[in-house]
């Protein structure tokens, strides 16, 4: 049994004032459903603010990006310790950082390790862009994104993370992909290369989220689905009531 997920990613939305507007909407209706996981990722300098207004609620923090050394001469990052002070959970390789900030299969994986090695849970994101899907290369690129993102993971380690499929074409585009066709990479790529990597046990615990216009009308169609474990949730985790309509609909 994989306990439903559902996070959700601010970007680069949301100042300090806001962010504790936003959270005190959503907490007493986001605490009290504690059949699944819930986080919600700031930005790094909203973190603090919300960590406190979190205490004792059962709900997860996480943040939206961390580089994989320690400490030392690299201007503007922020190390895993840094992180494992405020939050549990850190998304990593989300598309916005491959396309716009030169994230690779290799940095990602630097990452994923940086972060267990602190006990951060990552979020590993993946997903082909709009020509790869035309092209007929989703399983091909899916797949390379898991055997190179997740390469060298004990399954000990693979068995912490949580995985989000998310189709470049239909983040923030209100496109989203059709259940049964991201049901289906799910299952039969992400899950598969999962299988071959780090066993059926450990592929079968891991929660597999989608990701990419997740709306309060789409998310039961979703949620449905067999391999699908819930949401990475962007524009429509920035309002209450719809952040909180999609981890009812997960509920
Ligand atoms: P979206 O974004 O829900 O706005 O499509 C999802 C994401 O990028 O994580």
């Amino acid at each position: 049994m994989r306990k439903p997920f559902v996070a959700g990613n601010w970007k680069l939305n949301k100042n300090a004032a806001e962010a504790v507007a936003l959270v005190n909407g959503l907490l007493p209706g986001l605490s009290a459903l504690e059949s699944i996981d819930r986080v919600v990722c700031p930005p790094f300098t909203d973190l603090w603010a919300v960590k406190e207004l979190l205490a004792g609620s059962g709900i997860g923090l996480g943040a939206q990006n961390m580089y994989w050394e320690t400490s030392g001469a690299y201007t503007g990052e922020i190390a895993p310790g840094m992180l494992a002070e405020v939050c549990q959970y850190v998304i990593l390789g989300h598309s916005e950082r491959r396309q716009f900030f030169g994230e690779t299969d290799e940095t990602v994986n630097r990452k994923i390790k940086a972060a267990l090695a602190v006990g951060l849970t990552p979020i590993v994101c993946i997903g082909e862009s709009l020509e790869e899907n035309q092209a007929g290369q989703t399983s091909e690129v899916v797949n390379r994104q898991v055997v190179q993102g997740l390469a060298g993971l004990t399954p000990e380690e693979g068995a912490k993370l949580v995985i989000a499929y998310e189709p470049i074409w239909a983040i923030g585009t209100g496109l989203a992909a059709t259940p049964e066709d991201a049901n289906a990479i799910h299952r039969d790529v992400v899950r598969a290369a999962l299988g071959r990597m780090l066993g059926e046990e450990t592929a079968a615990s891991i929660r597999i989220l989608y990701g990419g216009s997740v709306k309060p009308d789409n998310a039961v169609s979703f949620f449905s689905q067999s391999d699908i474990d819930g949401a990475l949730v962007g524009g429509a985790s920035l309002k209450v009531d719809s952040f909180l309509a999609i981890a009812q609909a997960a509920a």
